[in-house]
């Protein structure tokens, strides 16, 4: 058998996309919450638009999302039924931290992860917690600006520890931020930042961006002395960049442009700022602020193991003019690619040479903890759906991560599609952009029962999940 015996087969969701309940047992307000469906969300998720709180114009599908909060018994139950040996979810820190710097935490957020954690455990199903999936107070952001103040390190700290202290001995996997490199395109939404005008940028972003590597390597800290056990993983919004040409110029415009991402993960996992980034601060002047301690507390707590996402490949050409968007992050067309409905290009061989990479570069072991098709769903009237494109793209991609552990030899310890269950889009809101197994009668603007229906995929992963990966038929 190619993979593992204990190989963690799944799925992944994040609290503000399918938990809905924003404003109950003494949840606060999130970033996320504001972020509305249609034409000005990306404004608003990048940190040029500012939305600090709800208006009438605007529907804000994270209000309610798939309403998880309430019927996450149910759900965790269908995930049982495929069989699935992890589920990866985020916690809402607002459940936790209500304003984000409280002294102590609220009871009723800590009770309602830790019975969903019990529900989990109930079917022998690991829990994989994503400390944040791009939620953050609201609090935060108006009193503190986000991740650009140091304090929040310090609140980070506060939440890392409620949540060890209380799942110990029950949760072993944790991942610190989901896809870290997020940042650099959707500030607001992945760190809680908004840019006055005449701000510098780069800079704010370069000194957020520390305080979260702080923070994670903080986490790391907090975790061991809590419970030995843990295992501690950092997430990236991976997916290699080609050259578009063989033009030296572009293969060097591919090297820059993958160590923008991968730098996230060289200081994660090697435990020190690499020499390009530490020249490239230096030349514009926006070198963050890193004390000696801050440089010891980095080095000696890096991750155990390298988690990320994966959609596609991107590509880049050192003269390009015209971009696309692809899961927030920027590429040129590559011809040689077929597209999803949303304009995503489907790379599966790029997988396997992005979980290589990967590899080759850290040498720990790996967790995939996204990879999916977004795609508009045409249900029967009992809500089963014939998804034969869902699983075609899940089981091209599937044969290629299983070349990349039996044929490359990669440490490779699960795999959890995202979004097993229909939820909102994190980069258009949409619930209409489908990945899951299981769909949810909902449509963009809140209307439908919220029914749960099996998809067609549903039974196949069942299968390639009862037979550690071998049946992809
Ligand atoms: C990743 C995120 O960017 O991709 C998820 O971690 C997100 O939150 C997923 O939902 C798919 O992107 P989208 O925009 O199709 O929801």
């Amino acid at each position: 058998m190619t993979f593992r015996n204990d190989f963690l087969w799944g799925g992944a969701t994040a609290a503000n996309q399918c938990e809905g309940a924003y404003d109950v047992d003494g949840r606060g307000l999130a970033n996320v919450d504001l972020c509305p469906v249609g034409e000005d969300r990306l404004e608003i998720i990048t940190g040029q638009k500012k939305m600090f709180d709800f208006d009438d114009d605007h529907f804000y599908p994270a209000k309610e999302s798939i309403d998880m909060y309430h019927r996450y018994k149910e759900d965790i139950a269908l995930f049982a039924e495929m069989g699935f040996k992890v589920y990866r979810f985020s916690i809402a820190w607002t459940r936790i931290f209500p304003k984000g710097d409280e002294n102590e935490p609220n009871e009723k957020g800590l009770k309602f992860y830790e019975d969903l954690i019990d529900e989990c455990l109930k079917y022998n199903i690991e829990p994989l917690i994503t400390i944040t999936h791009f939620d953050f107070p609201m609090y935060l952001v108006e009193k503190y600006g986000g991740w650009r103040n140091r304090k929040i390190v310090d609140f980070y700290k506060n939440l890392v520890t409620a949540i060890f202290e209380r799942f110990k001995g029950k949760v072993k996997y944790y991942l610190t931020f989901n896809e870290i490199n997020v940042i650099l395109a959707a500030s607001f939404m992945g760190a809680g930042l908004y840019f006055e005008e005449g701000e510098d940028v780069e800079k704010v972003r370069a000194q957020a961006i520390h305080h979260e590597l702080l923070a994670s390597a903080y986490a790391t800290k907090i975790a061991k002395s809590i419970d030995p056990e843990i295992k501690i993983g950092c997430m990236l919004a991976a997916g290699t960049y080609y050259p578009a040409s063989m033009k030296p110029e572009d293969v060097f415009a591919a090297l820059k442009a993958n160590r923008e991402n991968y730098f996230f993960v060289d200081v994660q996992a090697r435990g020190y700022y690499p020499s390009y980034k530490l020249k490239d601060y230096e030349r514009k002047g926006i070198m963050p602020e890193i004390t000696k301690e801050d440089k010891k507390i980095l080095k000696e707590n890096t991750v155990d193991f390298i988690s990320f996402s994966y959609y596609s490949t991107r590509a880049i050409a050192a003269d390009a003019k015209k971009f696309d968007e692809a899961n927030l992050i920027m590429s040129v067309e590559n011809p040689y690619l077929e597209k999803t409905e949303w304009g995503w290009q489907v790379d599966p061989l790029g997988f396997r040479t992005t979980i290589n990479e990967i590899w080759d570069r850290y040498q720990k072991p790996l967790f995939v903890v996204e990879n999916g098709l977004g795609a508009k769903d045409l249900p029967d009237e009992n809500g089963y759906v014939e998804d034969d494109y869902r699983i075609n793209y899940l089981r091209e991609h599937i044969k290629n991560m299983k070349d990349a552990v039996e044929l490359d030899g990669v440490d490779l310890l699960g795999y959890t599609t995202w979004g097993p269950i229909d939820l909102v889009s994190a980069g258009t809101g949409e619930m209409s952009k489908r990945y899951g197994f299981i769909y949810v009668d909902r449509d963009d603007y809140g209307n439908g029962s919220l029914k749960r229906s099996k998809k067609k995929s549903f039974d196949w992963y069942k299968k390639v999940i009862a037979s550690n990966g071998e049946d992809l038929e």
